[in-house]
């Protein structure tokens, strides 16, 4: 999968640019505050119609402006494709795939994927349970549009229930019908996060030996909201949705009390274990940020493994956080794919990477973007 040409219209801090990618490692560089991660967050926005900095879209309107509007070529499965999105203030984004109208969100995922790595993850090992649940999320929603289909049909169930809980006296009928609707909901998603979370363990698994030089065991646990869930049983869903119904039923006075939803796959965490220890307490800040890179990897190979094809990797200011030789080690691992990276220091990136060729330098000033010749 390639990401070949860019088209921003007051997006962000752009007027109007287009951007000739590469299809090897394209660093984007300059300094702070010039509109480099607003190019990756651009091209984000293709894989899951979304951006990956803020949920109003507004928000990437040029200032003083009412419409952005952002555009990419791109090649995958041997041909190449057009994606198009409109925002505009005050009505919703309009999104065309090949000139066509894409109706539903969940109709443009799995057409043009990515895996990101930016600083804001580097603690995803360490901090809450959100951001992990995020960034599964967004793995498998680039995959399964049904997952994020039935995500989104959740998050709306969980709101009206809270929303009924918060009444002085909540219909049980209704009550009811909702958390059979949350137990069904529920059970299905934690088979896609289990199914998930398996699959990304092979792999880390895998990588976390090899960057240790084979003296770290990585494995990753599934903390669902009817308790720990054995990621390599075999539960199907029947027995996942009784689960969750007893579950549920035995959290009413709770949630009742709380006036709120306690039960649901909002609610579940994933933990790393390094040699059969719990990383957020027991490993060291320098583990913890390889465990995310090695995560991250593994998300590469994960979708690679899924669609035949390799995704394009976005990586924002983050070698600058890595050491020599890890950095050496995500360049050898990911060499047959296309790289959208920015930096600060272009020398010291291009330094750094030992005159390996196919790479686009694109410099960055004052919402301009301009590719250097080769
Ligand atoms: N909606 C917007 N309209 C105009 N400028 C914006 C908008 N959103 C962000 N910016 C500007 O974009 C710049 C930050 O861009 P960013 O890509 O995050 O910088 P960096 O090069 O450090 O990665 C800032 O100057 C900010 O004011
Ligand atoms: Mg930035």
């Amino acid at each position: 999968m390639r990401a070949d040409r860019l088209r921003l219209e007051n997006f962000r801090n752009y007027e109007r640019q287009e951007i000739e990618f590469g299809p090897g490692i394209n660093v984007i560089y300059g300094d702070n505050a010039q509109g480099k991660t607003n190019i990756l967050e651009a091209v984000h926005m293709f894989s899951l119609g979304r951006s990956n900095r803020t949920a109003r879209d507004a928000e990437m309107i040029r200032h003083g402006g009412d419409r952005a509007s952002i555009g990419l070529d791109f090649s995958a499965y041997g041909r190449e494709s057009v994606f198009e999105i409109n925002l505009s203030r005050g009505s919703r984004k309009t999104i065309t795939y090949n000139d066509i109208p894409v109706r539903k969100n969940s109709e443009l995922l799995g057409k043009f994927n990515v895996v990101y790595f930016g600083p804001e993850l580097l603690g995803l090992v360490k901090n809450g349970p959100r951001g992990r649940r995020r960034n599964l999320d967004m793995l498998i929603s680039q995959l399964r549009p049904n997952y994020f289909s039935k995500f989104v049909e959740l998050k709306r169930v969980v709101e009206s229930k809270n929303a009924l809980l918060k009444m002085q006296e909540p219909n049980r009928t209704l009550l009811d019908i909702m958390n059979e609707k949350l137990a069904a909901l529920s059970a299905e998603l934690i088979a896609y996060r289990l199914e998930f979370i398996r699959r990304l363990e092979r792999f880390a698994a895998e990588t976390q030996k090899e960057i240790s030089g084979g003296s770290e065991e990585l494995s990753l646990k599934y903390m669902s909201c009817i308790g720990r869930l054995d990621i390599n049983a075999d539960i199907d869903r029947k027995e996942l949705a009784e689960r969750l119904r007893n579950r549920i039923s035995a959290a009413a006075p709770r949630e009742a009390e709380h006036r709120e939803t306690i039960v649901g796959p909002h609610r579940e965490d994933i933990s790393y274990e390094i040699n059969g220890r719990d990383a957020r307490s027991f490993a060291s800040q320098g583990q913890q940020k390889t465990i995310v890179l090695v995560q991250k990897l593994a998300e590469v190979r994960l979708i690679k493994e899924e669609i035949d094809e390799t995704p394009v990797l976005l990586l924002d200011d983050i070698m600058s956080e890595l050491d020599k030789s890890r950095r050496k080690f995500v360049l050898a691992n990911i060499d047959d794919m296309q790289i959208i990276i920015t930096c600060t220091d272009y020398e010291d990136f291009l330094g750094s990477i030992g005159g390996r060729g196919g790479v686009t330098g694109i410099y960055v000033k004052d919402g301009t973007a301009e590719r250097q010749s080769d």
